[in-house]
């Protein structure tokens, strides 16, 4: 159906969302079937991922008319208007009413309960019952809404809308840029990557932006520092300003000579990063080191699951990964430089997800609730940590055995403070790599 055309990627929530709107405008096929249409939709998942216009998109498609509540008004005032919207839905059916942003105001968690205009749009929904109106609603959150209201019969279909990932985001980055004035080395391919897993209003954002510092530059192609810089800023906070001259493009931050701190930092990332692409080869996006988000944090390594790997093997490199900077400082030397309470945390987290939900020490370690829970958790913990150091010792036989790499990132790092996936490729192809499994 063309209406949808206006969605980007999301192949297989669109062809959801042209059933239903076939369901709602053709009735009368499943009507001789004996079926019904489904009663109610609701879009859920995180801000900016395209809820509103995939709504959009199915009102148009059905050919009805949609009848329009969204919060605006206060809680008095707001519950006769979903009253006055439904009434109105019924007496123009067959018809749509749209509850857009829905957990904004039929909200039944105990902090924010609204009680009454939870109620009023579950009485109102029944109230419906009989008449063709279709109830379509969007959420970011589905936890705090009533279990009551979105029991099927309510809402029959729930859809979830994640953030754009892989060919759909690529499709969306390439969707955005079109039109744009762009120099040869943009690569949208790495923006992609870069920006997997966010919402398209944040990539529309950033793009945007990119063109804002161009325009500020007085250039007349956006370029890839265009984009570095506003990724940076909107996800880092990273606010310096960059040397105008074109030749410096590849040199973002100003050299200086690496002192001891900033050694040990640029070790820290290079080892996660050198495990990362061991283990997951070309899954590092970007490393930096030098207090790129505001001196919280020194360095910081961040990656992407560019191969696709199955949930299991991602969380078993993930964890290896995550020693890794730890290991790298170990293996330099000789002693842990401290700063990696986060990384341990999160490593411990997921070792020991992996220990209680895929038995992976064992099925005794599972944790089913009908055991003696005390003593399961401390199995689990016992199991945890000796899984852990089985881990560190492969982070630092990888290391060991990647040394060139890991020196040639480190140096790469001290001097450049942020490497991108093409640098950290280049390097990687530069050195004798022994490969390893997770
Ligand atoms: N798949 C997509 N293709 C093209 N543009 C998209 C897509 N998804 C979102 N957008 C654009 O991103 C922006 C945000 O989308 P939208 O308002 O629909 O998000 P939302 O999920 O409803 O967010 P919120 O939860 O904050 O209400 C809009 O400009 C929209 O057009
Ligand atoms: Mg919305």
């Amino acid at each position: 159906m063309k209406e949808f055309d206006k969605i980007i990627g999301y192949s297989s929530e669109k062809k959801e969302l042209e059933q239903i709107a076939d369901c709602l405008k053709n009735s009368d096929v499943y009507k001789k079937l004996g079926v019904n249409a489904p009663r109610g939709l609701l879009l859920h998942g995180e801000p900016g991922v395209g809820k509103t216009l995939m709504s959009a998109c199915l009102i148009e498609a059905s050919g009805r008319k949609a009848f329009i509540c969204r919060k605006n008004k206060p809680d008095g005032a707001f519950v006769s208007e979903i009253t006055r919207v439904f009434s109105e839905a019924k007496e123009n059916a067959p018809s749509i009413v749209f509850l857009d942003d829905m957990d904004k105001f039929a909200n039944g968690d105990s902090r924010h309960r609204d009680t009454d205009e939870y109620v009023t749009v579950q009485s109102c929904i029944d109230s419906i019952k009989g008449s063709d109106v279709f109830v379509l609603a969007t959420a970011n959150r589905t936890d705090c809404l009533p279990r009551s209201l979105l029991r099927a019969g309510r809402f029959d279909r729930r859809l979830r809308v994640s953030a754009p990932k892989g060919a759909d985001a690529l499709e969306i980055i390439s969707h955005y840029l079109e039109g744009k004035n762009l120099a040869d080395d943009v690569d949208k391919k790495y923006i992609a990557r870069l920006m997997d897993g966010h919402s398209c209003a944040k990539l529309e954002t950033i793009i945007n932006e990119a063109g804002l510092y161009a325009g500020f530059d007085r250039k007349d192609k956006i370029s890839m520092s265009h984009f570095m810089r506003a990724y940076l800023r909107d996800m880092y906070g990273e606010t310096r300003d960059e040397d105008d001259d074109e030749d410096d493009d590849d040199d973002y931050y100003s050299s200086t000579a690496p002192d001891a701190q900033l050694l040990r930092v640029a070790c820290h990332e290079a080892g996660h990063a050198v495990i990362s692409e061991i283990l997951d080869p070309g899954s590092v996006t970007l490393v930096s080191v030098g207090g790129l988000r505001g001196g919280d944090r020194d360095g910081f390594t961040a990656y992407c699951n560019v191969n696709s790997l199955p949930p299991f093997e991602n969380a078993v490199i993930r964890a290896i990964t995550g020693l890794g900077g730890m290991a790298a400082v170990e293996n330099k030397f000789g002693i842990n430089h401290g700063g990696a309470a986060a990384d341990l945390d999160s490593v411990f987290g997921i070792v020991s997800k992996m220990i209680e939900n895929d038995g992976i020490c064992g099925l005794h370690l599972h944790g089913y609730g009908f055991r003696n829970t005390s003593d399961l958790d401390s199995k689990i913990e016992q199991a945890t940590i000796a899984e852990v150091e089985k881990y560190y010792l492969k982070a630092k036989q990888i290391l060991a055995c990647n040394s060139e790499f890991l020196d040639k990132l480190i140096t790469a790092l001290s001097e450049k403070k942020l490497l991108t996936t093409p640098e950290i490729g280049e390097i990687r192809n530069s050195c004798k790599i022994v490969p390893f499994a997770a």
